[in-house]
């Protein structure tokens, strides 16, 4: 049953009751006793949690016989805040956070088959497996990152799963704006790219039948405060403090984030794929009139990109003259 349900590795709801505590009081001191009373543990407890928050790379100031600070809220995906920033919306009910886990993708797929409802949130500071598009892996390094997966129990069939791609992709676009001042460019069907390099992607996960979808994960990459990647994707990656200097609070980003998905998705449900479709050619400078080599793993061309299909599909048009849906592969910029 969802409510019993135990995930190994989750953050101790009381260690993240205590960081929340600490949190909402940054600078002010708070005595072991005060925090072992408002949590319900032993004040040698909370000295044990202190140690482990600081092994964890919270800075913790003070000591048990003054008591504890943190000099500056730390940026951490903390669970409470999180519901607490979004009360009565549908990813404000339950959220799982971990500081390392392989993918939060996984684990929401695994919450599906528990059957957790719909709308739960899966966060973590780090993944060791992060899941990219076409096994691909996601470099998901600590604390800089957000990796973030939802939870969604939609009725769709499962051909109109990838719309839940792209509109998570609109969503993002639009929190990353809203917060920053950035706009990344949209490409098909899920990257996001600031200045021709990648800053996030959406990785759909879902568990069907034939005619219907049972659930469908989608996961978020949004690459924030790294300040260089290793090796190869130095050259491919990017983050938003590279592109803006500035370093983004990513609990304020998953917020915004996840408001905005939540009006877009409840606009999809109602209105269908011609929202999703629209919104997206709107949005997507990449969607029209782009010269792309198109590689399906069959077949290798060139063309010009040429909007979508109602479905959702990108349609190219090929230097031969015909004009084709893409269903699946790699669609690439040709400058
Ligand atoms: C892509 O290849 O562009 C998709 C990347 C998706 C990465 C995110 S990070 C959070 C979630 N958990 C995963 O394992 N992958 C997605």
């Amino acid at each position: 049953m969802p409510q019993t349900l135990t995930l190994p590795g989750t953050t101790d709801k009381r260690l993240a009751a205590l960081l929340t505590l600490l949190s909402e009081n940054a600078t002010i001191v708070i005595s072991g006793a005060r925090i072992a009373r408002e949590i319900g543990v032993s004040r040698s407890t909370v000295w044990r949690w202190v140690e482990e928050l600081r092994k964890l790379g919270v800075y913790v100031k003070g000591q048990r016989s003054t008591g504890y600070f943190l000099e500056k809220v730390p940026d951490l995906l903390t669970p409470d805040l999180l519901r607490k920033r979004l009360r009565g919306s549908l990813f404000g009910k339950r959220a799982f956070h971990f500081f390392k886990t392989d993918s939060t993708n996984r684990v929401a797929m695994e919450l599906g088959f528990a059957g957790e409802p719909e709308g739960a949130v899966v966060m973590a500071e780090e993944q060791t497996a992060g899941r990219g598009r076409a096994g691909r892996m996601w470099h998901s390094e600590k604390g800089t990152g957000l990796y973030v997966s939802i939870l969604l129990r939609p009725r769709l069939a499962p051909a109109q799963a990838s719309l839940l791609t792209m509109l998570a992709g609109i969503s993002a676009q639009a929190a990353v704006q809203g917060l920053t001042g950035l706009v990344p460019e949209l490409k098909w069907p899920n990257d996001l790219l600031l200045n021709g390099k990648k800053l996030g992607g959406i990785l759909t996960e879902m568990h069907a039948e034939p005619s219907a979808v049972r659930f469908v994960v989608v996961g978020i990459g949004i690459n924030t405060n790294q300040q260089r990647f290793p090796g190869e994707l130095g050259f491919v990656a990017t983050s938003l403090r590279k592109e803006s200097g500035r370093i983004t609070f990513r609990l304020e980003l998953l917020v915004r984030l996840l408001t905005q998905f939540e009006s877009d998705y409840s606009r999809f449900l109602n209105e269908g794929a011609r929202f999703v479709v629209e919104r997206f050619e709107k949005v997507s400078d990449f969607a029209k009139g782009r010269r792309v080599r198109v590689d399906t793993g069959a077949e290798s061309y060139m063309g010009v990109t040429a909007g979508l299909s109602p479905e959702g599909l990108l349609l190219v048009s090929r230097e031969n003259g015909l004009l084709t849906t893409v269903i699946a592969g790699d669609v690439t910029e040709v400058r």
